[in-house]
């Protein structure tokens, strides 16, 4: 008696099936990790999502809740495991995973327990997708990129930051709204390392090729009775106001990775402001990684575009002039951030 499937179905291809052409791996299904997967899938980018955490319960329950939406979504198969052979040919793997800022606990203290995440997350991705680009989410995130630039042993064009990309996309959207037009219409990078000490281009900013700058000489400076400036202090507010309103921000990282991964995918070489390594830009003599804008292509960062930058920006973007042993005072290299090397146990 053959079943219900054998009399519905005549097979016609033999063989094994091809293995996933756009797999997306997201490492970490908290509310970030599941922001980016949920803005992923609904812009149609994967063939395959997979999910990975170490708690495999969550894990479960967030994979069946996503493949419940099936007939909703055009991502044919979302798979989940602790196990990192679920990855196996991802062509991007978002990392999200990580621990949170305790209360009391130093920023130290938490890169040293993120890199120790890393150096167990980091190998295993490659060993399954040895040709994936990776873009590191959890935070600090350019100091966390170099490490999983290290750990990975992948080419610097692999692994991306997604550095001030939402920092940039913040700038935009408050920008714009002062001006009463759409964000896409506002040109605006602001670069640098993400979070407290990123840098606004001031001398870049133009609406529909019209540099804002000479439009007004003091535009985004101290002294400008319009106050410019202050909605770049909003942006690095916004982000504490958040967390401190919802505990937590999500949806805007989500977006912004999925735009990300976009580019990517679709091998579409926009230009994007992401973490990259930087030696030998701007006067930067060490192996660190900040945001520059950056063309996002098949290859990961294809190329890095090379700014006009004033020369104050240019310092505090980390570059610049600045003497031997100085004290950098906007780049946290993994050399001297705090003063301490938690790298060098990971150099080979
Ligand atoms: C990775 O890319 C190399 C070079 O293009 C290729 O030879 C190899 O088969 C790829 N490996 C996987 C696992 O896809
Ligand atoms: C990606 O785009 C570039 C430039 O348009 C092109 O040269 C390259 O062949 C494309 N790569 C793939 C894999 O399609
Ligand atoms: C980038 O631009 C700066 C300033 O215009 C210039 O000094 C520098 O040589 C350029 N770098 C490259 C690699 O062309």
């Amino acid at each position: 008696m053959s079943s219900v499937m054998q009399k519905l179905i005549t097979p016609m291809a033999s063989g094994p099936a091809e293995p996933p052409r756009n797999k997306v791996t997201v490492v970490g299904v908290g509310m970030v990790g599941m922001a980016c997967a949920v803005s992923i899938l609904l812009r149609d980018l994967a063939d395959e999502l997979a999910l990975v955490d170490v708690m495999e319960d969550k894990l479960k329950g967030e994979m069946m809740d996503l493949q419940h939406g099936s007939l909703f979504l055009k991502t044919s198969k979302i798979v989940a495991d602790k196990d990192y052979a679920v990855t196996a040919n991802s062509r991007i793997v978002v990392v999200t995973a990580g621990v949170r800022q305790q209360e009391g606990e130093s920023r130290l203290n938490l890169v040293q327990r993120n890199v120790n995440i890393f150096k167990h997350i980091i190998p295993q991705i490659v060993k399954h997708s040895p040709n994936c680009t990776l873009i590191v989410v959890s935070n600090p995130v350019d100091v966390l990129t170099y490490v999983t630039w290290k750990l990975s042993g992948l080419p610097k064009h692999r692994v991306i930051g997604s550095g001030t990309n939402l920092d940039s996309a913040r700038f935009r959207f408050l920008m714009a709204e002062r001006l009463g037009i759409h964000a896409t219409s506002f040109n605006g990078w602001v670069l640098g390392e993400h979070g407290d000490t990123s840098v606004p281009v001031w001398s870049g900013v133009s609406v529909a090729g019209v540099n804002l700058q000479k439009l007004n000489p003091e535009f985004g400076l101290d002294g400008d009775k319009e106050d410019w400036k202050a909605t770049h202090k909003e942006v690095v507010d916004s982000a504490y106001e958040v967390i401190k309103l919802k505990g937590y921000t999500n949806w805007a990282i989500g977006l912004s990775v999925a735009d990300l991964t976009e580019s990517i995918i679709k091998n579409m070489s926009r230009i994007h402001p992401v973490s990259t390594m930087v030696k030998d830009m701007y006067g930067i003599g060490e192996e660190v990684f900040l945001s520059l804008p950056c063309v996002l292509n098949s290859n990961g960062v294809g190329s890095v575009i090379n700014m006009t930058l004033t020369d104050a920006e240019e310092k505090d973007c980390g570059g610049g002039e600045r003497g031997a042993g100085e004290a950098h005072t906007h780049i946290n290299t993994p050399h001297t951030w705090e003063n301490r090397c938690f790298l060098c146990p990971l150099s080979p």
